[in-house]
């Protein structure tokens, strides 16, 4: 009898995996073997956008990706497709459509005092998109919420919340993790910083970057683990659509996005990027920090990436609004800080203590 129910629900397991397989627009297609050990970057797909004159962007070989295969960034791409159970009771927000937004946003230029936003960070060799979006995203909205500088850790993150947020350098799911902050919190970075000397030194191992192990412990010795933990009070999805998504930056600050990543997106320099040519490598996420429209009167998002400097325009890139291109528009999450250990001495014990009295 236990042993039927067991098949019943390894039964039910599978079937609601394979839905949720089917129902999201984020997969890769099967690369062949030969397509996987060749390098990302092509001078055929430099030529062709840069002679198409409808592309809005220009295409480079960025220095990020010069030795790179197609292997090596694909597994960047770290945005697997979310089981459907991960989506049970988070809530759709929606925003007052009469609320008035500006043509242009720069959460960089809004929130000036927040340093976190204008960041641009390097994920190493590590599939660790999905955290990155999430926790750069939360340190802005702790910024713009609380008035202080702050940066979580994407390592807490990548390593603590396990296969609930999916297989950490290997790829997750991006609500997972607002929801993590939500029900775990996240440290600091000073508290679990990314790179460091017990695992790979920047840029990351190669030719992966394990996923690290989970010690909840912080690295400096006056700073404790529990009281480094700064929460999400609540974690949701954006309702598709850009007025939405506009209104919730507006609002509450950055967001996470994902999208599929095609093989031009490795060229990307500047400009409003569009899907112009080549295969589907994979799901990605990242920061998206504002819109405006191009001097050529194309409407864009922009967007703070985590490849460091060196890849596209200083790190960021604008991409076509308002046509949900390469499915950016319909997965954006989010949620709001909470306010949790936030005015306790977050450094050491004795200042919570102090605090809790
Ligand atoms: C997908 O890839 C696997 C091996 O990597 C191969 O055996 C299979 O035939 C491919 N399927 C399709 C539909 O191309
Ligand atoms: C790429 O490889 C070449 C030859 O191995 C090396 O000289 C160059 O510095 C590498 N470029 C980057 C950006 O790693
Ligand atoms: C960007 O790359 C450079 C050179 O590899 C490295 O020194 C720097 O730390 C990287 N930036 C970040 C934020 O990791
Ligand atoms: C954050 O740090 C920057 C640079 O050090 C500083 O100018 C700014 O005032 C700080 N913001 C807050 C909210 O403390
Ligand atoms: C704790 O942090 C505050 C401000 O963030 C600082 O002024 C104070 O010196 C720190 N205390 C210790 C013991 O590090």
């Amino acid at each position: 009898m236990a042993e039927h129910h067991h098949r019943i629900r390894v039964y039910l397991a599978s079937a609601i995996l394979l839905l949720a397989v089917i129902n999201t627009g984020i997969a890769a297609e099967n690369l062949s073997q030969q397509k996987l050990t060749s390098r990302i970057l092509q001078n055929e797909i430099v030529k062709e956008v840069n002679e198409n004159p409808n592309a809005g962007w220009i295409a480079a070989f960025n220095d990020r990706f010069a030795n790179s295969t197609v292997a090596e960034f694909k597994r960047l791409l770290g945005v697997k497709p979310t089981p459907k159970n991960e989506f049970l009771g988070v809530p759709v927000v929606s925003h007052d459509i009469s609320l008035k937004l500006p043509k242009e946003f720069d959460a960089r230029t809004a929130w000036s005092q927040c340093s976190s936003i204008g960041r641009i960070l390097d994920q190493g060799h590590c599939g660790s998109c999905w955290a990155f979006g999430a926790v750069e995203s939360l340190s802005d909205r702790f910024c713009i919420k609380y008035n202080m500088n702050i940066s979580l850790s994407v390592n807490d993150l990548l390593a603590c919340c396990g296969f609930l947020c999916g297989q950490g350098c290997n790829g997750g799911y991006p609500i997972s993790a607002w929801r993590y902050f939500k029900h775990h919190g996240v440290v600091t970075e000073e508290c679990d910083p990314y790179f460091d000397n017990t695992g790979c030194s920047h840029p990351g191992c190669e030719p992966a970057y394990p996923t690290p192990k989970c010690v909840r412990k912080c690295v400096s010795g006056n700073q404790l683990w529990r009281e480094s933990k700064h929460y999400g009070v609540s974690a949701y999805k954006v309702r598709h659509g850009p007025q939405d998504i506009m209104a919730e930056v507006y609002k509450n600050g950055p967001v996470e996005v994902a999208f599929t990543v095609y093989e031009d997106f490795a060229h990307y320099k500047s400009g409003v990027y569009k899907h112009i040519t080549g295969a589907n490598i994979g799901g990605h996420a990242v920061k998206l920090i504002g819109w405006g429209t191009s001097d050529d009167g194309e409407d864009y998002w922009l967007l703070a990436n985590q490849w460091n400097r060196s890849w596209g325009d200083d790190g960021y890139f604008k991409i076509k609004r308002g046509t949900n291109e390469c499915g950016i528009e319909h997965g954006v999450v989010a949620g709001l800080p909470s306010d949790r250990n936030v005015f306790n001495g977050i450094n050491t014990s004795d200042d919570v203590l102090v605090s809790s009295f």
